[in-house]
Formats: structure tokens, C-alpha cells, sequence
């Protein structure tokens, strides 16, 4: 059945901003599966997708609009999958949220681009977030962001590349084009099927082994997408 999903939502109405979410029904301790999150999960198409290809991690999506919270969980336990949606702000509740916990991936897909100048702030990727999700990740955890928006995409990284303790898995300021987990979000899905490019990026933390091998991006991973179309000049 369609769910019926207010088209957007302001995150700085006052009422979003203490939603006080439950506790994560997370495991602990050395043998907890791992831990990945979508920042705006929407219909979680992306981490579905996930926990079908690998069904030992823990899937979460936050998202503030509780219509698909209560989807997503109502699909997941039809399924049987290890995933859950959190009725919960981005920028206000994840350092309570992972209390205790570590996470090994956050995935911000398609973030609204809230176009207009003025509305900017609303927008979900700043300098505190990107500090507070360098706490929560694993030492070797990493960060992706992908958007069909191009100024989005350059002022999130413009934000990544400012955090001293993030680096980018490619190189300094470098898009990664092929999206490396064989998965699609509902909006990257609809975007490739119409031909439009999408910009990705993946950040690792600075001082893990990753970074000081130059990141995990494989050479297919880099080559470009046939379904989008990379600016020439970001790919270096
Ligand atoms: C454009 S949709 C993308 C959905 C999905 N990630 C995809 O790629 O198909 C962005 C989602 O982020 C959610 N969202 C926006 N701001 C949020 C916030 N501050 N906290 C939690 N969710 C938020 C919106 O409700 C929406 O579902």
C-alpha cells in the first residue's frame, strides 16, 4: 500500500528539534554486528538493499518524518531484515542516539537541497554535524554523500574537506563516480534512469589505515559512471 509522506519538512520547527527519540536497539560489546546509518533514510531503499546483501550488520535510517519511520518498520519486520527507522533529527540527536556505540557507515543520500538562499540553513550537512559524526564512526569507519545537486554536493564537500579530522578516500577535493556498494537509494535510481550525473564523495577518518593507504576506493569504484556524467574537471 502507497504511503501518504508530507512532501517536505522544515527541520527547524521547533517541535522536530526535541524529539527525544527511544534508545537504538543496538548490540555491544566486541562481537556487535556493525553498525550503518542513513542520515534521511526516507523509504530506506538503500539500506534494504543492504541488509539483503549482508544480513549480519545493523541497518538504521534516521528520518524526520514519521510516516516512513513507521513504513520502514512495519516493512523490515515483514521481512525479517536487520534494519530500523528512528523518528529523529539529524543535526540534533545522534551523539544521544549512539551513546555507547560506534559506527562503521553513514550514508547521506540525496539530502533536500533546500535551494533558495535563505533557506540554507536548513540544510543538513554543516561543520557540527560533520564533527559529531567524526566521533561516532569507527576508526576505520567512513562517511559517503551523494547528490544530483551540484552546488549541494560542493558545499557538503567544501564542509568534509574543512573537518582536519576527515580525509577524502580519493584525494583532496576528488568525487568518487562509481557508487562503491552495488546499492540504490530511491532518488539515485530514479535520477540514473534519467540520465542525470550524481556526485559522490567518501571521506575516511584521518590517522586510520585507510587513509594512510589513500583511501578504499578501488580503480572500478573510480572509472566513470556510464549512467552519469562527471564533471570533467573535478575528476582530475
Ligand atoms: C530527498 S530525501 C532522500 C531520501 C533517500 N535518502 C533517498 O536517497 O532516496 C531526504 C530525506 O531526508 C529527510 N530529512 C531531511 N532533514 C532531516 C533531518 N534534519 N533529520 C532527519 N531526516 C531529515 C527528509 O524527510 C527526506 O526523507
Amino acid at each position: 500500500m502507497a504511503v501518504r509522506v508530507r512532501h517536505h519538512v522544515n527541520p527547524l520547527r521547533p517541535g522536530l528539534r526535541s524529539l527525544s527519540p527511544a534508545r537504538l536497539p543496538l548490540c555491544s560489546g566486541p562481537q556487535a554486528p556493525a553498525v550503518d546509518v542513513e542520515l534521511g533514510c526516507a523509504d530506506a531503499q538503500f539500506l534494504f538493499q543492504l541488509a539483503q546483501k549482508d544480513p549480519s550488520a545493523q541497518y538504521i535510517g534516521i528520518e524526520i518524518r514519521q510516516a516512513w519511520v513507521d513504513d520502514v518498520n512495519r516493512r523490515a519486520a515483514d521481512v525479517g531484515l536487520p534494519l530500523c527507522a528512528v523518528h529523529a533529527h539529524i543535526n540534533v540527536d545522534l551523539p544521544a542516539l549512539f551513546a555507547g556505540h560506534r559506527v562503521r557507515r553513514f550514508f547521506i543520500n540525496f539530502p533536500d537541497p533546500w535551494f533558495k538562499r535563505h533557506q540554507h540553513n536548513r540544510r543538513v550537512v554543516t561543520p557540527e554535524l560533520a564533527r559529531i559524526l567524526v566521533e561516532l564512526l569507527e576508526p576505520e569507519g567512513e562517511l559517503f554523500f551523494q547528490s544530483d545537486v551540484w552546488d549541494l554536493a560542493l558545499d557538503a564537500m567544501a564542509v568534509f574537506e574543512s573537518e582536519p579530522l576527515l580525509r577524502n578516500a580519493r584525494s583532496e577535493w576528488s568525487f568518487l563516480v562509481h557508487s562503491p556498494y552495488g546499492v540504490q537509494s530511491l532518488r539515485e535510481e530514479r535520477v540514473l534512469s534519467q540520465g542525470q550525473p550524481v556526485w559522490r564523495m567518501q571521506y575516511v577518518l584521518a590517522g586510520s589505515q585507510r587513509a594512510q593507504q589513500g583511501g578504499s576506493a578501488s580503480r572500478r569504484d573510480l572509472l566513470p559512471d556510464p549512467t552519469s556524467s562527471p564533471c570533467p574537471a573535478m575528476l582530475g
